[in-house]
């Protein structure tokens, strides 16, 4: 299995939003481990502020709360989530983006699919969940899971635009590892990009990055 150090660049060509995960495939055990000892690893951003990080599971929350916790439609069968927290301190921000894109690039790596949410979440329910401190600020959340056949309404509104997949249209139907491969070519042709029909084809992905 690919780790983010050991092969950044395709694990960041690799990455793209997804907004519709399989509700019936959560996150085992190995990759939230994985993940734990990631979000560990990287509390201090290079401007020198801490951030936090923490693993929400859904199915963990009361009924109540799960209630609470939305993203007004835009995520569709998501049990897990990263939240990130920030103190209100100048270069925090940029801190944050910095440990949490390393955190969901490792995702990335692990197989798993994730979105950015910086403003169509439930921003004060997720805060709770956090429990967050009153000098910090919870910037931005993304699911973490599998994906599901299908978009959702939000997905094809962005994929009509351009918004999203504009960083790798297709390479997601394939393992890190073959990905890797493909993308390690000089020169290939025609018959040797696979990845260009998936330009043709259906734009998110299907399966995971990390199935092979
Ligand atoms: C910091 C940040 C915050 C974002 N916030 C949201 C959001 O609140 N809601 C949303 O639908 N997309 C949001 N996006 C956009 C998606 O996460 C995604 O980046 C975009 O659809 C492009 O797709 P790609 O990552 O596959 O290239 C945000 C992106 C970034 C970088």
């Amino acid at each position: 299995m690919l780790t983010v150090l050991d092969n950044a660049m395709e694990t960041i060509r690799l990455r793209q939003s997804v907004r519709t995960y399989d509700p019936a495939r959560p996150v085992g055990e190995t990759e939230r481990a994985r993940l734990a000892a990631c979000m560990a690893e990287n509390r201090v951003g290079p401007l020198g502020n801490t951030v936090r990080f923490k693993l929400l599971d859904l199915r963990e929350v009361s009924r109540e709360e799960l209630r609470q916790l939305g993203t007004y439609g835009v995520i569709r069968g998501a049990s897990l989530y990263l939240l990130g927290a920030a103190p209100d301190r100048k270069g925090a921000l940029e801190d944050l983006g910095f440990c949490m894109e390393r955190v969901v690039l490792e995702a990335t790596a692990l197989g798993l699919w994730s979105c950015w949410l910086a403003g169509t979440f439930r921003r004060a329910s997720f805060a709770r969940q956090m429990g967050l401190a009153e000098d910090e600020l919870l910037p931005a959340i993304s699911p973490l899971g599998y994906a599901a056949p299908g978009q959702n309404f939000i997905e094809k509104l962005l994929q009509r635009g351009g918004a999203a997949g504009s960083t790798n249209p297709g390479m997601s139907f394939f393992s890190p590892q073959t990905a890797a491969r493909l993308l390690a070519r000089k020169k290939p042709a025609a018959t040797r990009m696979p990845w260009r029909r998936c330009a043709w084809g259906p734009p998110l992905p299907t399966a995971s990055p990390g199935e092979s």
